[in-house]
């Protein structure tokens, strides 16, 4: 494992930040801790990554107990924080070959590495621009690549989108993709649901200290849930008709909504109930709009998750 956890404690004052946390992350995969604010994923990656202490329980990360050996565990991972590290007078450049340097590659190993990753992260064509004129997706490029320049066995990333815009989102997911399919273990925090359903291979849902569930995003959507068929009708009067067709062939009753003339029921085998419902619609001569097999979303799962009605 690069990442074992158990049991982690930690609380400030009064306030009980990390109630028995437990995760495991297999080398080579990327592993997505998703909670809302405040639920424990700056403490946790924080204890990971050694800058502060657990009150109880037993973390390793690559191999080596955080507690007992953090000297060992920081020479083999990268930290992204939420707030950047990057120096804004300085170019990408500048700040890559000056973390070089803090981390002792030596001034020409250092100049290699940050071309190396300013390559690798799409940035090779404003490497010398100063940062401050860069956008927030440029900004937080430069952070993965400064996190990055030991070449970490582990990567932690503490919501590395928050606060972008949808274009700087999609140029850190396509970074983060990157390092993934370079075979990287990375950790990383985010409260979107979709982000984690982008990026990840397994989930950890996090709240109020302890992980609740936990599993691939197709696995939490399944478990929570099968597909749903969604029919969209032509003419309103007909939504009457359909649904009694669509009750032959779904698991429950239609849930019905008249605004947008839709039906929408769930389902257990997705093709056969597809192909069924388009026959039977078309035999009735009901037109139809639109007709859909769906997923639930991980907000959905989420929700369900977090109002207690499944337990992990
Ligand atoms: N230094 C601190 N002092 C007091 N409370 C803290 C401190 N750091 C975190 N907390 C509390 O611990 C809980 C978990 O915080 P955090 O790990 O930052 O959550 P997240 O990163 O998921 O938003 C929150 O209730 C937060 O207020
Ligand atoms: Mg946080």
């Amino acid at each position: 494992m690069s990442v074992l956890v158990d049991g982690l404690r930690k609380r400030f004052g009064d306030k009980i930040a990390l109630d028995g946390f437990d995760l495991r992350v297999r080398p080579g995969t990327v592993c997505g801790l998703l909670g809302p604010n405040g639920a424990g994923k700056t403490t946790s990656v924080r204890i990971l990554s050694t800058l502060l202490r657990a009150d109880g329980g037993r973390a390793e990360v690559a191999g080596f107990d955080v507690a007992t050996h953090p000297m060992e565990v920081r020479r083999r991972i990268g930290l992204v924080g939420q707030h950047a590290a990057v120096d804004e007078v300085l170019s990408g450049r500048q700040n890559l070959e000056l973390f070089g340097r803090l981390y002792h590659l030596g001034a020409a190993k250092a100049r290699v590495r940050a071309a190396e990753l300013l390559d690798r992260f799409g940035l090779a064509d404003t490497g010398n621009k100063a940062v401050r004129h860069y956008s927030g997706g440029m900004r937080r490029r430069l952070d993965l690549a400064a996190g990055m320049i030991l070449a970490p066995d582990v990567l932690f990333l503490d919501e590395p989108t928050t606060g972008l815009d949808p274009r700087g989102r999609n140029e850190v997911w396509d970074a983060v993709r990157s390092l993934a399919g370079d075979g990287a273990t990375v950790l990383l925090t985010t409260q979107y649901l979709d982000e984690a359903d982008q990026l990840v291979d397994q989930i950890a849902v996090i709240d109020a200290g302890r992980v609740i569930a936990g599993g691939s995003p197709a696995e939490l959507k399944s478990r929570l849930g099968g597909d749903r068929i969604e029919v969209v009708v032509h003419d309103v009067g007909d939504l009457g008709t359909a649904a009694e067709l669509l009750r032959k062939v779904a698991d429950a009753e239609p849930e019905r909504d008249l605004d947008r003339r839709r039906l929408s029921a769930p389902v257990r085998d997705r093709v056969a109930a597809l192909t069924e419902t388009v026959r039977a619609l078309d035999a009735a001569g009901v037109p139809v709009e639109d007709i859909a097999l769906r997923r639930p979303t991980l907000d959905e799962v989420f929700l369900t998750l977090t109002d207690g009605k499944v337990s992990a």
